[in-house]
């Protein structure tokens, strides 16, 4: 059961504060876990509490949330069994009493969710994924690469947020990562070649100015093939356009184009037809559920199409999701929602709904690598972790290295047994 619960002030990989926690057992097991941070948030996200003190990190601070953490959550939590997470989370769901955790914050809660489950794991000696997902966790996800950066991530002109690529046709994680990183790198030669600029955004997918969404599309493709590899077969593409962000009125301002909603439906799909994408998240705006039905109606038979900020991991969203026949996956962010059990809960809602979910990173991360046993454990079968450099995102890539070949021969990869996306 628990001893003590510490909590404090650390940084994202934008630089930014997030907090950690750390749990410890009487019998010496101690959990860690940190949260991260999203810019392109949903608006109907579980809250994340900061300080607004402008005198220290322009308001960004998070000693509030630490503070909720030892007086709030502390207290009620000593000598509770740490094997017990549904009882623990819906401890702390009751204490914070609103509903979307913002009273006590929900990178408070998610914090000591999360380090009571590493601490739990570590009590009876399993690694993390089989503690979530039992012995039988064996499923290593598909990546979804984010390998050009817009929207909200990047400084650059593209208003799609993320071009992505998906090593599907891959027989191993391992490979599936190698053949990401060869693409990544040709990329960076095609981008180099046309003189564009071959910096970061804040998932370490490249930033380049671009004309159009088309011209993004383009480099993956000549990318994959100067990488040996065939688009659609081997590697396919997938966006996550992040629609929230440039809707305006009723309309889809884009590029240097102002759509109605029906018309950038047709745009969606003809880049669909165009292209290898069989991955489209966020393609209208996270209240639009109307065009979310034409948008998957029309297509949702043969694309995966992913709700994020339209879902935000909650089971009440996602319910409203399933009845409307709107989208037929869901992106899952541990702290959009803001405790284990809810994620879990929602994430077995889509399974028996024929949803697949996808378990996801946030544009501000850190070293904790908990998502990467999240996807093994819940046979997600897909990740999104980012691009193939910055740290934060490379430690989910290394912590999946490391389970498959801890696996072994009992490790499968999802693209070779059709769970990737559709
Ligand atoms: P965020 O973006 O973490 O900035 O919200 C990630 C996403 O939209 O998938
Ligand atoms: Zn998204």
């Amino acid at each position: 059961s628990i001893e003590t619960i510490i909590a404090r002030e650390i940084l994202d990989s934008r630089g930014k504060p997030t907090i950690e926690a750390e749990v410890h057992l009487f019998n010496g097991s101690i959990g860690l876990a940190q949260v991260p941070s999203g810019a392109s948030k949903g608006t109907f996200e579980a809250y994340e509490m900061r300080d607004g003190d402008q005198s220290r990190y322009h308001g960004k601070g998070v000693l509030k949330a630490v503070k909720n953490v030892e007086k709030i959550l502390t207290p009620k939590l000593l000598g509770v069994d740490a094997l017990n997470q549904a009882t623990i989370d819906n401890i702390m769901i009751n204490l914070d009493g609103s509903g979307n955790k913002s009273n006590v914050g929900a990178n408070a809660i998610l914090a000591v969710s999360l380090a009571v489950a590493k601490a739990g794991a570590k009590a009876i000696g399993v690694p993390l994924y089989r503690y979530f997902g039992g012995s039988f966790a064996n499923l290593l996800p598909v990546p979804l690469m984010n390998v050009i950066n817009g929207g909200a991530h990047a400084a650059n002109n593209l208003d799609f947020q993320e071009f992505m690529i998906v090593p599907l046709g891959a027989t191993s994680f391992r490979e599936a990562l190698r053949w990401g990183v060869e693409v990544f790198f040709n990329l960076a030669q095609v981008l180099n070649e046309k003189g564009l600029l071959t910096g970061v955004g804040d998932e370490g997918g490249f930033t380049p100015n671009l004309e159009s969404n088309e011209i993004a599309l383009d480099l993956l493709i000549t990318a994959i093939e100067r990488a040996g590899y065939k688009p659609g077969k081997h590697i396919a593409l997938a966006l996550d356009v992040a629609a929230s962000e440039f809707y305006k009125d009723g309309q889809y301002i884009c590029g240097y184009h102002t759509y109605s909603p029906e018309k950038f439906i047709d745009y969606l799909i003809k880049l669909a037809n165009q292209y290898p994408i069989i991955s489209i998240e966020d393609g209208l705006h996270e209240e639009d559920w109307i065009n979310w039905q034409y948008l998957t109606a029309k297509i949702g038979s043969t694309m995966q199409l992913v709700g994020d900020d339209l879902f935000v991991t909650n089971s009440q969203r996602l319910k409203k999701g399933i009845q409307k026949k709107v989208g037929n996956a869901i992106l899952i962010k541990l702290n959009q929602i803001g405790s284990l059990t809810e994620t879990l809960e929602t994430i077995d809602l889509a399974t028996y709904n024929g949803f697949r979910s996808l378990i996801s990173h946030r544009s501000g991360e850190t070293e904790d690598t908990a998502i990467a046993d999240l996807a093994v454990a819940t046979r997600s079968g897909q990740i999104k972790a980012g691009s193939l450099c910055r740290g934060e995102r490379i430690a989910k890539y290394n912590r999946l290295l490391r389970i498959e070949h801890e696996l072994g021969e009992r490790a499968i990869y999802a693209g070779t047994v059709g769970m990737g996306p559709k």
